[in-house]
């Protein structure tokens, strides 16, 4: 093993400010890519505490005062459209038409059916005046 450091030659050097700059500017088309926005709009008075709407592809909660909740209406199970807010044994569900499977609207957790998964969450949910915005 040599003391000395590993000689760079021009040619090295280059090559490698090269593919820093691609990373770099890859890493920041990757980052514009990511941003979030609003996918989905409701407003506050349509869903009562207790209760879920289903508007744009989201199932929305609201399991307590101020607090609000999203999920993808994409089925976890086998990629039914969910289209369905029941009450199921007390708690309130949202339901896939394709083989039943219920998901707790508070949590996106499974309550009933053949799926094993929860629904997908929205990246946030926000309150803006008298409307709840998902974000994803
Ligand atoms: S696809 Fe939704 S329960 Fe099977």
């Amino acid at each position: 093993m040599s003391a000395h450091p590993t000689p760079c030659s021009r040619r090295q050097f280059f090559r490698g400010v090269a593919l820093a700059t691609a990373a770099t500017a890859s890493g920041a088309l990757l980052a514009a890519c990511a941003g979030e926005e609003v996918v989905a709009k409701a407003s506050k008075t349509d869903i009562p505490v207790g209760g879920a709407t289903i508007i744009d592809g989201w199932v929305i909660g609201h399991p307590a005062e101020s607090e609000f909740t999203a999920f993808s209406t994409a089925c976890p199970h086998a990629g039914g459209t969910i289209d369905k807010i029941e009450d199921f044994q007390g708690t309130t569900v949202a339901t896939c038409p394709k083989h039943y499977s219920r998901f707790d609207v508070s949590t996106g957790d499974v309550v009933d059916g053949p799926s094993r998964k929860p629904l997908t969450a929205a990246k946030s949910v926000s309150v803006s005046g008298d409307s709840v915005e998902v974000t994803n």
